[in-house]
């Protein structure tokens, strides 16, 4: 590994966002990807390694390690979101079959493995539930102690839920996951970044910055319309920006039809390059937990900003961010990355 490489570790429910996140990487010059773990969410855990396996063939990565985490949450039934990200959980884009493998250890052994290997420098990334995660930590105690930095996208602080009126999805489909992962790290060196909707629904992505990546990576491509035929296929000549515009278009359509304008926030992105450079955000540090017996509130993040409870802080919640500077970053660094792929 290069010297001026970090080692990341990301823990994906791929998702069109996720996916986003993990071109981000793959184009982040400081960012080596020394595994991912694919965990159910947005689509079953099964459809999530096929999506993860298949992005890494077509960005040609098929040498980082992708392993499979639970099938389900640690107590809830699993639920899934194929409204908003599709039935195979990229909307409507076709990714290339993969040769690569899954490996022979689980997700949870994954995180383990990652943490031991590279003891006190891992940058930890979870972009989805917390499922594998949690269960990591139950496997091995230390691995807050272990984990250099731990970015978390989920949650909603002080502000309305994507999933129930009061709950973000990630935290929502495995609200137990998430109480565990928050009470492990409460004694970690560096507290985890917590980025939830109230922080991440700045990042809003238009057909004009998706254009502007699609130029960028030197293969134009006419913006996406709502009033394009719905599914229209993207005219790219380059694989990836193929890939992204076509994932991106039912992502477009969902927050369309739910009345929040034809454009997507990238949640998942955002954390990737706040793993990578903490200073795009500002963060507060306040005692986090989650409502797991609410009848209305299950899966509500709570911060308690006054110190009510008496506790130490266990989460540094990000608070405010910059678009712009995120997706100047965001277009350079995934546009360049595209730019350099061979044209299927
Ligand atoms: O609530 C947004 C989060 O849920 C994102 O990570 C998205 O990919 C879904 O997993
Ligand atoms: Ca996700």
């Amino acid at each position: 590994m290069s010297a001026a490489r970090l080692p990341v570790f990301v823990d994906v429910d791929t998702g069109v966002d996720d996916a986003m996140a993990l071109a981000y990487l793959f184009g982040s010059p400081d960012a080596e990807v020394i595994g991912i773990a694919s965990t159910a969410g947005n689509v079953d855990v099964h459809q999530v390694c096929e999506n993860n396996l298949g992005l890494l063939q077509l960005c040609g990565r098929s040498g980082v390690p992708v392993s499979k985490g639970a099938e389900a949450p640690l107590s809830a039934p699993l639920r899934t979101a194929e409204d908003t990200h599709g039935p195979q959980g990229l909307g409507y884009a076709r990714l290339p079959a993969p040769t690569a493998e899954l490996t022979a250890y689980d997700a949870a052994q994954a995180w383990v493995r990652a943490a031991r290997a590279h003891p006190g420098e891992l940058i930890a990334v979870a972009t989805g539930p917390l499922t594998n995660l949690a269960l990591a930590v139950r496997a091995e105690p230390a691995l807050p102690r272990l984990v250099r930095r731990l970015v978390i996208m989920g949650g909603a602080f002080d502000y309305r839920g994507n999933t129930t009126p009061v709950a973000e999805w990630n935290v929502s489909v495995d609200p137990e996951a998430a109480a565990e992962v928050f009470a492990a790290f409460s004694d970690a060196d560096e507290l985890p970044i917590v980025l939830g909707l109230n922080l991440t629904e700045n990042i809003m992505l238009t057909p004009e910055l998706l254009g502007a990546l699609a130029d960028t990576a030197g293969s134009p491509s006419r913006p996406l319309s709502e009033h394009d035929d719905r599914g229209a296929a993207s005219a790219a000549a380059n694989p990836l920006i193929r890939v992204l515009e076509d994932a991106m278009r039912f992502y477009f359509e969902f927050h369309h039809d739910c009345g929040e304008g034809y454009l997507a926030h990238l949640h998942d992105p955002l954390a990737v390059a706040v793993a990578l450079d903490p200073e795009l955000v500002r963060c507060r540090p306040a005692p986090v937990d989650v409502e797991l017996t609410g009848t209305l509130t299950r899966g509500m993040t709570i911060a308690d900003w006054s110190g009510r409870w008496g506790r130490k802080p266990n989460a540094l919640i990000g608070v405010d961010v910059d678009p712009t500077a995120f997706f100047d970053r965001f277009i350079a660094r995934v546009g360049a990355f595209a730019r350099q792929l061979p044209y299927s």
